[in-house]
């Protein structure tokens, strides 16, 4: 990256409002993941355990610990017309997705079919290519019904006669049944089809960043990877924790977040903490950032909106 460059634009906003001032025909790749309209208000506690006296819990040498909880970050998810909240978000992102884009649309069983029939009248039927099922084995398990444990990702482009597939460049996985291929092909790996297992951001990784229904790094850099090139400008704008940035930072692309949710840009505000070349528009991450970790362009690249 050349000095001074910006890799990434951040917008604290209403989403209507930016895609409304993009350009048409101007970005690579969209890639989105609204609230779900589960009917809840999405939440997550964040934790801490310290030692204790009074602690429930007893670790190591019978020191006891207990568990603080520091904070809670959320977004309401429900809405009266779902339909009607995403449909001219949808028709804006048709207009700003440039002639050989690729649009990903991340869903769960609930919604999807609705999704599916309005994403054919904005794209076309033949614009059309993919249901990706993202599948994972974790949390709950009901015992009235079949546990749901996937979510959808509708993928359509603008042009089903020119797009971007990087087809050689997809991150080989292992197959399921190695001795069945042969050892060159097994070293080789398969290409994934249109179900991926994956698991979800594991509560102790370091990929976690505490904001509910942040999504797998893995999910990201696999449809970055595949459906743009190096220098490309991405565009997610239902952010949250901007997992979308982070698999564009890792491989050479461009990014465009936009999220409403205060708490969802003092998150990507410590994600991206160091990283030089952030444009934030509307916010200020200064406070947020771990001291050790200003951005070095931080003075020059911050804009408040207005
Ligand atoms: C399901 S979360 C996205 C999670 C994200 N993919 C990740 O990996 O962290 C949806 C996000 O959309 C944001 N959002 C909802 N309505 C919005 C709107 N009208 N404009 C901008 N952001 C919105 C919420 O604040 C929330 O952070």
């Amino acid at each position: 990256m050349a000095e001074n460059e910006i890799v990434g634009t951040i917008y604290f906003a209403e989403n209507t409002d930016i895609l409304k001032s993009l350009p048409s025909a101007s970005v690579d790749l969209i890639y989105i993941d609204p609230p779900f309209n589960t009917g809840k208000v999405q939440q997550r506690a964040q934790l801490r355990t310290v030692q204790s006296n009074s602690g429930d819990r007893v670790g190591f040498q019978g020191r006891r610990y207990e568990t603080i909880v520091l904070g809670r970050r959320g977004f309401p998810d429900f809405f009266d017309d779902y339909l009607a909240f995403l449909e001219p978000r949808l028709a804006e992102a048709h207009r700003v997705l440039a002639p050989h884009g690729s649009f990903y649309f991340h869903v769960d069983y609930r919604e999807v079919h609705y999704c599916k029939v309005l994403l054919d009248a904005i794209f076309g039927r033949d614009a059309f290519l993919n249901e990706i099922i993202w599948a994972y084995d974790y949390g709950g398990r009901p015992k009235t019904k079949w546990p749901p444990k996937h979510d959808n990702i509708l993928f359509y482009v603008k042009d089903p006669t020119n797009y971007i597939f990087n087809y050689d460049e997809i991150e080989r996985i292992p197959y399921m049944a190695p001795g069945l291929v042969g050892p060159e092909k097994a070293a080789r790996g398969k290409i994934p089809t249109d179900t991926w297992w994956h698991t979800i951001v594991p509560t102790n990784s370091s990929e976690k960043t505490g904001y509910p229904t942040q999504k797998p790094l893995g999910i990201l850099r696999r449809i970055v990877q595949a459906s743009s090139r190096p220098g490309d400008l991405v565009l997610d704008f239902f952010a949250g924790s901007g997992t979308t940035g982070a698999a564009c930072l890792a491989l050479g692309r461009r990014f465009i977040l936009v999220d409403n949710n205060q708490e969802a840009l003092e998150v990507m505000a410590r994600r991206f903490a160091g990283i030089a070349g952030i444009r934030w528009i509307g916010f200020n991450p200064g406070p947020h950032h771990p001291p050790h970790k200003q951005p070095a362009l931080f003075g020059a690249l911050m804009q408040q909106e207005g």
